[in-house]
Parts: structure tokens; C-alpha cells; sequence
């Protein structure tokens, strides 16, 4: 046999077990019956001790017999003729049927006395559950019993007159009445009789009947005075026990010990023995080895208390209650109630949860309403900045305007982190210059003009136009501005070595840049303002040429800057009147004086940007005497007092340049003329310097720097005029003007 096939007839034993015990005692389906013994008779569950069999009961005092010639079969406490009607193993009785007595009497004056004797061997009639009972109205009914070999009797008499005399229900001595028995009683006989034949109650009465019954199961009615012959036996409960020791007695002997595992044993409350009942929580015949089983109670609802989770545990079960719960779980307890911490996170993630939206909601709406202010004074900007005078301004041009790119605020925020204090490079009159990284990588200087009036916004539109027109590689690109915030924006390309006059009045760098360099900025300043002079379409006045505004490249290349100042002059204009504007010591004194603007402003300035180069010495200097305060002047009275090489920055003065030296400082003092006719032009300038900056042979030649340098001219290309000068005044016979100034003047 292989092993499934055992476990086959294994799970089948058990089924025919379980459906027998099932059947057998309809509610339990713990095993109440030993195997393979006879577990019920017409309907009666026999249980073990009982049985029907040997082996099967636990000695003869337990035999029932089920005598099959009856349909269905009857059982029968041993052999004898006591019939069962029910074995209860949790109440230990047993309910038989018993023989009722009776005395009968006829019109004739017959009469019939049954006198009912019954007999038991070994369990006594229950004193508690059974009660002798007499019907009639002329009775009187004795029972009796030897017991112990004493003979006890006791009674009971009823009488009544009238059958409406008589209350159903009630047994109180009218037509019923009823008496205890006493404790222990194993047999009896009963007997009724009467005291006047019935006589006078023939009519409704014409037997008397007595009988040991179970209390609950007899009810009385009038009735039962006209007629109870054909119920010839009344059921009557026996008490049955085990053993014939007390618990104590019993425990002694664990072999004849009745009561198996799981169960408790109690003193039955009659004369002898001992019971068995399983453990609560245990259910099943304590009087079988593993009987009492334990009872999950969680199956049944009617069995536990629980409110949520039950667990089943041996006799019994507990409650638990879900995670996030505490308590006993039990309906009769305080059952599952929420934790407080899982109910604090629960309100508190609800609140949060509530209070994140309104604050989004809010800031939502907030920031709604502040992006619409926002653009409105965006547009509010753009206008007041000139947006619109820009737009005409570039659209009146072809071609140029396309470099200039329009940036928005934010574009430029990001680029200089919020204008972080540590990014500006540059502050001044004008504003302050940041510098900033565009998204595209690109370094670029950001000038923030400071105040916005009407007269810088046209500077500023000014400098955007102009710049937008110029595209020289010694001219700071303009890449685009931003007119959206409250002071316009400009963005430049970002030249990465400062200004020329850091260079020149920092000790430090003064060294660094040579002579030839020094050279080379002033040939590329020259060149850049000979170009804004005449070669754009509409000539350019710069109006604030300054070392301040002339930039450096990491190669010194020079790159100018700042043309907030300048001006347009329409072809047919050779001068401008305009409110006089410039940087005090390189203004043009001449324009100082009679506020027409004419490109030779420009020379002028350029000039004083010469000598710096030349002596290193600030534009103005208080150190100075009074006459010699500018530069223009001390540089102009140390040439005529022959200390040109007196006043010289001392990194530039080497042998093999000297010539050259000499003769941009001739070409200084020609720029620095009082009268603007007689200086030469930016072209003539930017000619002069390409010359001397290709001497290559340095020729030593004494100049009188004060007499005509006209040969050095290679060649006068223009209405060049040069003239004798006088360092206090300057007279010029072939100028249309004949102006003399003192040189001093106007300071
Ligand atoms: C069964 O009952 C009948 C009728 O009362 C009786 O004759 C017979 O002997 C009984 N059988 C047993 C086995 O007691
Ligand atoms: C006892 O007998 C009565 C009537 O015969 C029946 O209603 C009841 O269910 C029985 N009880 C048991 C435990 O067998
Ligand atoms: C039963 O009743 C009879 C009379 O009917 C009586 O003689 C007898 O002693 C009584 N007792 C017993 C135990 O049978
Ligand atoms: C007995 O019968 C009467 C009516 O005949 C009824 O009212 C009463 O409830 C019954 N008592 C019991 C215990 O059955
Ligand atoms: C009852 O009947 C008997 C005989 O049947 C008789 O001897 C007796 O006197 C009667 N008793 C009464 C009170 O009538
Ligand atoms: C008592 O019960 C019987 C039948 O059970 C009935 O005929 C009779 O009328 C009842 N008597 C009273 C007083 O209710
Ligand atoms: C009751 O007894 C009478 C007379 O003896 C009989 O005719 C009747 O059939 C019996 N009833 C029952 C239910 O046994
Ligand atoms: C215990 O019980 C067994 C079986 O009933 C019996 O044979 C034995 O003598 C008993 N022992 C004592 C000490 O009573």
C-alpha cells in the first residue's frame, strides 16, 4: 500500500467517524461515543459509559439495551424494562419512562387499583428534578421504598368538589398535588386511594393516578381528572455517576480514574460517585482519552466576545484588535479603539494636507495677480525707458540693428545672481557695471544706469543707437539691452582686463604695459575715434574720451567704451551746441567756452589721454600748483620748459626709444591746442602714431620740442596747419577764428 492510499483510507475513517458522531449528537461534533460501538438507539445517543455492548460501555451498570423487535428501536437500561429516553452527559441524568399508579372506580362500584413498582440496580431517581405527583379529587398517594433496608414513605393528598374548582397549571393539593422525594431513592412503589370511592365526583373523576415525574416536563390540567389512562408511564430523571468514591477517592487509582485529559471531576450531588465534564472551553465525553476537544470559538460569533481579530487558543480564545488599534477587542470590554498616535498623524497629515493646499491655493492666486502687476510694469518700464524711442531709433536704420538683442529682466537677473553685490566690476557716475554669465555661457558687463531721468534715458538710447551702428574691433559691442526694469540695462561684451586707467595709476600694472603697448592703445584709440569721426555713415562725437573709458583686453588690446555722451552730428552740421558735457581734465576748453561741439573735442581729450601715457601722472592733482593742476597744462609748461624727460613715467623711457617718445609728445602738445582748428584731426592723429610706431631705426635726433616739427609729418595728407605755439597764449593768423585764450582759463 502506498502512501496515498493510506492517507485515502485514513481521511475516509475519519469522515465516517465524523459524520457518525455528527449524527449522533446533532449539535456536538466532538467524539462522545467510542469507536466502533453503537451510538444510537430510536433516536437516542447512547454515550459513552453507556453502551450497548460490552466494550463499549464502561461496566454492566452502563449496558443499555436497544431492543431492535420495537420500530424504531427502543433502548432499555440493562435488561431490564426501564425505558430511556435520553442520556445527558453534561447533566448526567437520565430520563426513563416510569409506571403510573392509578384507582379506578364505576357507577357498578368496581374497582381497579394499580399499584406502579419500579426497580433500578444501580443510579437513584433525581430529588431535585422529580416530584411525586397525586390527580384526583378523592385521593390520597403514598410512595414507598426499602432503600438501604429502611422503608420511607411519603404522600400527598388532593381533594376538590368540582372540576372548575381545579387551575390548570397549578399543583397545589385541588385535583394535583405534588411532594418531593427524598435524597438517594433506587426504587419505589406507588399507590393511590381513595376515601370515599369517588363517590360523589364519579362524573369527573373517576381515578385517582400518582406517579414519580420530572417536574418541568408535567403540566396539570382539568383534564387530566376526566382521563390520563392511556399515559400509562411518565417520564422521571435518574442521576448517574461514575465510580463509587468521591473525586478526591477517585484521583487516587489514575487507572480507574473515570475523568480523561482536558476534563474536571465534580462529587455528584446524589449519594455516590463522581462526574466528568470537560474544561470550559472544552467540549466532547470527558470519559474518553482526548474527548474533551478544545471549542474554537472564533468560529462561532455566538462563542466569542470578539470585535475584530479572534485567535482560537486551547479552552479558550483572546481578542486582539487590527494595527493601529488598542484595547481588548471585546464586545463586552472596551472593544478596539483607534490609537491616539495613529489618529494625532491621521488629523495631523488631514490638517497639513488642508492647510499645503490653501497655502497653495493662496500663493497661486498671489502669484497671479503679481506676475499681471509684474508685466504691466514691465510694459510701464519699457515704455518710460525709451522702448519706443528705441524702436524708431533702430527702425529709421538698415541692417545694424539686428546685433542688438532685446533681453528680458529676468534673462539678466539670473545672469548677475539678483545683482549680487559681489559681482559688480565697475561704479561711477553713470551707474554700476556688473558682471554677469548668460545662459548661453557667454561672459558679459551689465550697466545699470543709476538715475532715470528723461535726459539719461535719451543717453541711454543714445549710447544703444550709436553702438548699434559701430562694429569696430576696438569698440566695446554692445550685445543688447533691457528696458523692462525700472533703470535700463545695457550688456556689453565683457573685456577682461579693466580699464587703461588702472593700468596706467596702478603701480603695479604701470610697469607692465611697455612703451610699445602703450603705443599700440593710442594708435587703436586714435583709430577708433578717426573711424566714429568719419568713417560711419552719420559722424560720431564721442564726447568722453578717458583713460576710464578705454578698455583692455588680456593682450592690452584697446576696446572704447562709454558712448553715453556722444552724439550724432548730421553731415550737414560741422558743429553741435549742445549743454557742455564731458570729464574735467580732458574736457576741450574751447568747447568749455563757447558750448559748440565739433569733433575736435574729441582730439583734445585724446591728447590728455597722450600725455597720461606719457607721464603716468592723474589728470587732475591737487599736489600740483595751481596753474599746473591738469595735466594738460603741467604736461604743456614741463615741454616748453625743456623737462619733457623730467615728467616722464619712468617704466617707458629706455635709449632706442626716445625718438618715438618725442614725438608723441609733440603730437600731444598739436592735440592739446587751445583752439580746436588748429589741432590736427583723429585721422591725422591715427597717421602720426602708425608712423612713429614704425620707426625702426631710433635715431637719436634732437628735437626743440617747443620749434616746428612739421618735417616729421611723413606726409600732410589734410589741411594740416602747424603752427609756433606759445605755452600762455595761442595766436592763429591763418584761423578763420582769432581766439586767444589763456591756457588756464575756463579750469
Ligand atoms: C424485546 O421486547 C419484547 C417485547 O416486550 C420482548 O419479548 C423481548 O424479550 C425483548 N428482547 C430483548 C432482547 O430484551
Ligand atoms: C431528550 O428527549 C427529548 C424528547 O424525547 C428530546 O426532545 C430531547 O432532544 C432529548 N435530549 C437529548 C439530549 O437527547
Ligand atoms: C409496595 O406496595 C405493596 C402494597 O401494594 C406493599 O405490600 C409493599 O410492601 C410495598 N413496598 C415495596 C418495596 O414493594
Ligand atoms: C401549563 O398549562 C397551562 C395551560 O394549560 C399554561 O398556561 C402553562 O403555561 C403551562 N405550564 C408549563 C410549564 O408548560
Ligand atoms: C367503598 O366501596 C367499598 C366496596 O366496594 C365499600 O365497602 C365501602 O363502604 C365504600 N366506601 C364508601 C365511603 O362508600
Ligand atoms: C383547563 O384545560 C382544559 C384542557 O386542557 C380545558 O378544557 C379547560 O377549560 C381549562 N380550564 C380552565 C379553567 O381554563
Ligand atoms: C385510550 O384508552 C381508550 C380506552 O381504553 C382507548 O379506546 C384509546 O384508544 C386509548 N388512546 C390511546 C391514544 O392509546
Ligand atoms: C485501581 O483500579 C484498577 C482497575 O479498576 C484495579 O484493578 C486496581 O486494583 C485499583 N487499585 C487500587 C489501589 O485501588
Amino acid at each position: 500500500m502506498d502512501y496515498q492510499c493510506i492517507k485515502l483510507m485514513h481521511a475516509v475513517l475519519l469522515w465516517v467517524i465524523a459524520a457518525a458522531a455528527a449524527a449522533a449528537a446533532g449539535t456536538a461534533s466532538a467524539q462522545t461515543i467510542a469507536p466502533d460501538c453503537q451510538a444510537t438507539c430510536g433516536g437516542v445517543t447512547i454515550p459513552y459509559p453507556f453502551g450497548t455492548m460490552e466494550g463499549c460501555y464502561l461496566n454492566r451498570n452502563y449496558l443499555i439495551t436497544c431492543n431492535n423487535t420495537f420500530s424504531p428501536p427502543k433502548p432499555f437500561l440493562r435488561t431490564g424494562n426501564i425505558e430511556v429516553l435520553n442520556i445527558s452527559l453534561v447533566d448526567h441524568y437520565l430520563r426513563v419512562l416510569t409506571a403510573v399508579g392509578s384507582d379506578c372506580y364505576d357507577e357498578t362500584g368496581g374497582r381497579r387499583q394499580v399499584t406502579a413498582r419500579t426497580t433500578l440496580s444501580r443510579f437513584p431517581f433525581s430529588n431535585t428534578r422529580n416530584k411525586f405527583t397525586a390527580i384526583g379529587c378523592d385521593t390520597f398517594a403514598v410512595i414507598m421504598n426499602g432503600m438501604n433496608g429502611q422503608s420511607i414513605s411519603t404522600g400527598c393528598l388532593s381533594m376538590c368538589d368540582s372540576i372548575q374548582s381545579v387551575t390548570n397549571g397549578s399543583c397545589s393539593g385541588i385535583g394535583c398535588c405534588q411532594t418531593s422525594i427524598p435524597k438517594g431513592l433506587l426504587n419505589f412503589n406507588v399507590t393511590v386511594s381513595s376515601f370515599s370511592n369517588h363517590s360523589d365526583i364519579l362524573s369527573f373523576n373517576p381515578c385517582s393516578y400518582t406517579f414519580l415525574t420530572e417536574e418541568d416536563s408535567f403540566n396539570f390540567s382539568s383534564a387530566d381528572l376526566i382521563d390520563l389512562q392511556n399515559r400509562s408511564h411518565v417520564p422521571t430523571v435518574l442521576d448517574w455517576a461514575v465510580g463509587e468514591q468521591t473525586c478526591e477517592e477517585a484521583r487516587k487509582n489514575s487507572t480507574s480514574f473515570a475523568c480523561q485529559a482536558n476534563s474536571i471531576c465534580f462529587d455528584s450531588n446524589n449519594d455516590y460517585g463522581y462526574q466528568c465534564n470537560c474544561l470550559a472551553g472544552y467540549q466532547g465525553n470527558p470519559y474518553l482519552p482526548s474527548g474533551c476537544q478544545d471549542i474554537d470559538e472564533c468560529e462561532d460569533p455566538n462563542l466569542n466576545q470578539c470585535t475584530k481579530n479572534c485567535i482560537n487558543t486551547l479552552g479558550s480564545y483572546t481578542c486582539s484588535c487590527p494595527k493601529g488599534y488598542h484595547g481588548d477587542g471585546r464586545q463586552d470590554g472596551e472593544g478596539c479603539i483607534p490609537d491616539d498616535r495613529l489618529l494625532a498623524i491621521k488629523i495631523a497629515i488631514g490638517i497639513s494636507v488642508g492647510f499645503l493646499a490653501l497655502i497653495i491655493g493662496s500663493s497661486w492666486l498671489y502669484w497671479i495677480h503679481k506676475r499681471r502687476k509684474f508685466i504691466k510694469l514691465k510694459e510701464k518700464f519699457f515704455w518710460q525707458n525709451g522702448g519706443l524711442m528705441l524702436q524708431q531709433q533702430l527702425s529709421g536704420q538698415e541692417g545694424s540693428n539686428e546685433t542688438v538683442k532685446i533681453f528680458t529682466a529676468e534673462e539678466l537677473e539670473k545672469a548677475t545672481n539678483k545683482y549680487d553685490e559681489g559681482k559688480i566690476i565697475g561704479t561711477g557716475g553713470y551707474g554700476t557695471v556688473y558682471k554677469g554669465i548668460l545662459v548661453d555661457g557667454r561672459t558679459v558687463a551689465i550697466k545699470k544706469s543709476k538715475i532715470v531721468d528723461q535726459s539719461q534715458i535719451e543717453q541711454f538710447i543714445n549710447e544703444v543707437v550709436i553702438l548699434s551702428q559701430i562694429n569696430h574691433r576696438n569698440v566695446v559691442k554692445l550685445l543688447g539691452c533691457c528696458l523692462e526694469t525700472e533703470v535700463p540695462l545695457l550688456v556689453y561684451e565683457f573685456i577682461t582686463n579693466g580699464t587703461l586707467f588702472d593700468h596706467i595709476h596702478d603701480e603695479g600694472k604701470a610697469s607692465n604695459i611697455t612703451w610699445e603697448a602703450r603705443l599700440r592703445i593710442a594708435a587703436e584709440t586714435a583709430e577708433v575715434l578717426s573711424y566714429l569721426h568719419s568713417a560711419a555713415s552719420i559722424p560720431i562725437i564721442h564726447r568722453d574720451v578717458k583713460s576710464n573709458n578705454i578698455l583692455l583686453d588680456d593682450n592690452y588690446t584697446a576696446k572704447v567704451s562709454d558712448f553715453g555722451a556722444s552724439r550724432l552730428v548730421p553731415m550737414d552740421q560741422s558743429q553741435l551746441s549742445t549743454m557742455v558735457q564731458g570729464t574735467l581734465g580732458y574736457l576741450d576748453p574751447e568747447y568749455l567756452q563757447t558750448s559748440q561741439l565739433t569733433e575736435k573735442s574729441d582730439v583734445y581729450s585724446f591728447g590728455v589721454v597722450l600725455v597720461e601715457l606719457l607721464t603716468g601722472k592723474q589728470v587732475l592733482s591737487f599736489d600740483r600748483s595751481e596753474e599746473q593742476r591738469s595735466l594738460a597744462m603741467y604736461f604743456l609748461s614741463s615741454l616748453k620748459e625743456d623737462r619733457l624727460f623730467q615728467v616722464l613715467e619712468n617704466y617707458i623711457m629706455k635709449d632706442e626709444n626716445t625718438q618715438q617718445i618725442k614725438e608723441v609728445a609733440t603730437l600731444a602738445k598739436k592735440c592739446l591746442r587751445v583752439k580746436g582748428e588748429e589741432r590736427p584731426t583723429m585721422k591725422d592723429v591715427t597717421m602720426e602714431l602708425e608712423r612713429i610706431r614704425k620707426m625702426k631705426n631710433n635715431r637719436r635726433i634732437d628735437v626743440d620740442l617747443n620749434s616746428e616739427v612739421e618735417y616729421l609729418f611723413s606726409k600732410p595728407s589734410g589741411a594740416y596747419i602747424h603752427d609756433s605755439s606759445d605755452s600762455t597764449t595761442l595766436a592763429y593768423d591763418s584761423m578763420k577764428y582769432h581766439v586767444i585764450l589763456p591756457v588756464n582759463d575756463g579750469r
